[in-house]
């Protein structure tokens, strides 16, 4: 039996074939009740790093201004052993075993959609990464809120990445993963203050504090971590992260990661939230979080699912024959992925059915 955020996985990629996650027949619909989780916050307020300590990878671009000008769909895929590389699916059976390549091509990428204007675009690039490191997860990417427009980026760039952001955002199957710099006022959060707006319960959004080793003396975050300062029905996570010394000296993410467990261990303030602190406990708390929400959405999926078979077939018989073979090829594929979806839910609902035998 598949795993379930793998599962989930293939038809969000089916769903993208299609191009512009699919103008046609019922694929909106379908990727948009797909649970994924978006990584929301202002500029530098630490997503990249965030993200690429869970990966325990180098690989995002980086630098000053908007550089995450597209969404990034960020599947991780754990892999009992062997060595950890990449995949793009716009590069299909190129497999990248050197991250720096996958950094470069994450911008190229985004350039050969954007023209090399730094405007942004909706369309998501899908990258996979396959490692004994990770924990199964599906994070996307957006780019950072911002108040400014840089050189060359028309005045309306801040205005369309707030829309970019609130429309993966508002939608209820979506999971937020808002991130907030410890040396800021949570006040003036961007991650917050768009996070509130969409889900003002907190029913569904991950508070992540970053950058606590940098709050001026005297000051603690404990407030936060412990909820009182602004309640979620999910714990806050607190982490460190690399500093842009650390970056430059090239200190690797496993050492970043020791550092960072050292750090609120040691600390006074924080030792008793210790367990419950940093990038790791966070990966592994999303993707537990992640199958929990996919396992109680699975009989509205597979009717969902079984919705969007019958509507493909039924577009696929409009087409007729000669079936345009581009748009029937993807057509067929992806009502095959359905129908093989359809099957392991099927599995796992006996799996989880009180009284089914692999309970
Ligand atoms: P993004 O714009 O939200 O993706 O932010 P980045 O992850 O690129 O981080 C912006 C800058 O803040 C970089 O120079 C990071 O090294 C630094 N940074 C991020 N998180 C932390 C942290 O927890 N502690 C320290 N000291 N620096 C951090
Ligand atoms: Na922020
Ligand atoms: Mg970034």
């Amino acid at each position: 039996m598949e795993n379930l955020i793998t599962l989930v996985n293939k038809l969000q990629r089916a769903c993208t074939a299609l191009g512009d996650h699919g103008e046609e027949s019922a694929l909106p619909t379908l990727w948009d009740s797909l649970p994924s989780i978006a990584v929301v916050g202002g500029q530098s307020s630490g997503k990249s790093s965030v993200l690429e300590s869970i990966v325990g990878k180098d690989f995002l671009p980086r630098g000053a201004g908007i550089v995450t000008r597209r969404p990034l769909v960020l599947q991780l895929h754990r892999i009992d052993e062997g060595k950890e590389y990449a995949e793009f699916m716009h590069l299909p059976r190129k497999k990248f075993s050197d991250f720096a390549a996958v950094r470069k091509e994450i911008s190229d990428e985004t350039d050969r959609e954007t023209g090399q204007s730094k405007q942004i675009s909706s369309v998501p690039i899908h990258l996979s990464i396959f490692s004994p490191n990770v924990v199964n997860l599906t994070l996307v990417d957006l780019p950072g809120l911002t108040k400014v427009a840089i050189d060359g980026q028309s005045e309306s760039i801040v205005q369309d990445i707030e829309n970019m952001v609130r429309a993966y955002i508002e939608k209820p199957n979506s999971i937020i993963l808002a991130i907030s710099p410890a040396n800021q006022d949570l006040a003036t959060s961007d991650a917050i203050k768009m996070s509130r707006e969409v889900d003002p319960k907190g029913e569904r959004t991950f508070g992540v504090l970053t950058k606590i080793d940098l709050m001026d003396k005297g000051t603690n975050a404990v407030d936060i971590l412990e909820g009182r300062a602004y309640k979620l029905q999910y714990p806050w996570v607190g982490v460190v992260n690399r500093s842009q010394a650390d970056i430059n000296k090239n200190v690797d993410m496993i050492a970043a990661r020791r550092k960072e467990k050292e750090y609120f261990q040691n600390c006074p303030e924080y030792s008793h939230l210790a367990s419950r602190m940093g990038c790791e406990h966070l990966g592994k708390m999303l993707s537990k979080h992640l199958e929990t929400v996919i396992k109680s959405r699975i009989p509205s999926l597979q009717s969902l699912v079984n919705k969007t078979i019958l509507d493909l077939e039924t577009e696929l018989s409009r087409l007729g024959k000669p079936i345009a073979a581009d748009a029937g090829g993807k057509l067929y594929m992806i009502m095959e992925i359905c129908r093989a979806f359809d099957q392991n839910f099927k599995e796992h609902l006996d799996g989880i059915r009180p009284g089914g035998d692999k309970v």
